[in-house]
């Protein structure tokens, strides 16, 4: 293998496929900055538009089945891709393109995002579908990232944020087809935030302060894409969700830094490279690649 070879295998490819978010702060838009922060080159498979701003999503429009199959089909025939990342499906359909693809082209590593309500509480998953989803994409997956009330869609009962809950959720999510789980406690209501990984028949507990901010638009997105984009270059999923953590963690605490819009404000994806004051001019160091 020539060195331009080497150099170039060592920069995973993730793809995204989920929906566009206008306000960049979720979905493909925000996985795509996830990528690029971690280091990974980053991918997009559009599976729906959606109107939307930090408020509220005021419009869905899904993209064709047959018109995502040729996206996908396209993308897989001349990309190697490296991990995936699958966000919003909004129907059934849509589920069974993703799910034939990944079954035919069977990249290394799949991380499927439940998304079925938005932060702004707009449902973005047909109730039909959520059959669908455990069914086709769920045995597919590496991990499955549910928050507590995605969870709680998928096995027809309340999950809460405790602790026993959490974990006969995980055990349950499991017996339904996921090969490891990642049930995050962002909904919580405490002042510690746990999230809770079952893999390989146990589970990890994983905890932070809650942050307190109203800037959490997309923090599920840019956690399942960090996972996708750190999974090429760690060596064990859960040293690789942990990694995504502390990057997701940071973001939320760095968010104050931008102001966009007025609702729930994005995370800043680029806390670690970008100067912490707009006047400083970005480092020669910093540009380089
Ligand atoms: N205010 C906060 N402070 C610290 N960590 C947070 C906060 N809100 C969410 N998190 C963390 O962010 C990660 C994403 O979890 P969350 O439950 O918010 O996902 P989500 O509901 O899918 O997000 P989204 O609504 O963007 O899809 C988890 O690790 C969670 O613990
Ligand atoms: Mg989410």
């Amino acid at each position: 293998m020539s060195p331009t070879e080497i150099s170039s295998r060592s920069v995973p490819n993730v793809v995204s496929i989920a929906g566009v978010d206008p306000s960049g702060g979720a979905g493909v838009l925000a996985d795509i900055k996830t990528f690029s922060a971690l280091g990974a080159y980053g991918c997009g498979v559009i599976a729906a538009l959606t109107a939307q701003n930090t408020r509220a999503v005021t419009g869905i429009h899904e993209v064709p089945p047959g018109f995502l199959a040729l996206q996908l089909e396209t993308l897989f025939v001349d990309v190697r891709i490296d991990a995936v990342k699958v966000g919003m499906l909004a129907t059934s359909d849509l589920i069974s393109v993703v799910a034939d693809a990944l079954r035919r082209h069977r990249p290394p590593f799949v991380v499927l995002d439940p998304v079925m309500v938005a932060k702004s509480g707009d449902r973005l998953l047909r109730p039909d579908a959520v059959q669908a989803l455990i069914r086709e994409l769920l045995p597919l997956a590496n991990v499955v990232t549910p928050n507590l009330p995605e969870a709680g869609d998928l096995l027809g009962r309340e999950v809460t944020e405790a602790p026993d809950d959490m974990q006969a959720a995980a055990l349950d999510l499991h017996a339904l087809g996921a090969r490891a789980v990642l049930l995050k406690g962002g909904h919580g209501t405490g002042d510690r935030l746990t999230d809770l990984l079952y893999v390989d028949g146990r589970s990890v507990l994983i905890s932070a302060d809650r942050i307190p901010t109203a800037n959490t638009h997309g923090t599920g997105c840019t956690f399942s894409s960090a996972i996708a984009a750190l999974l090429p270059r760690r060596p064990t999923l859960e040293i690789a969700v942990r990694d995504a953590h502390a990057y997701v963690h940071a973001a939320i605490a760095a968010a104050s830094q931008l102001r966009v819009g007025e609702g729930h404000g994005p995370l800043h994806h680029f806390h670690a490279l970008w100067p912490t004051t707009p006047e400083a001019p970005l480092t020669e160091t910093r540009l380089q690649p």
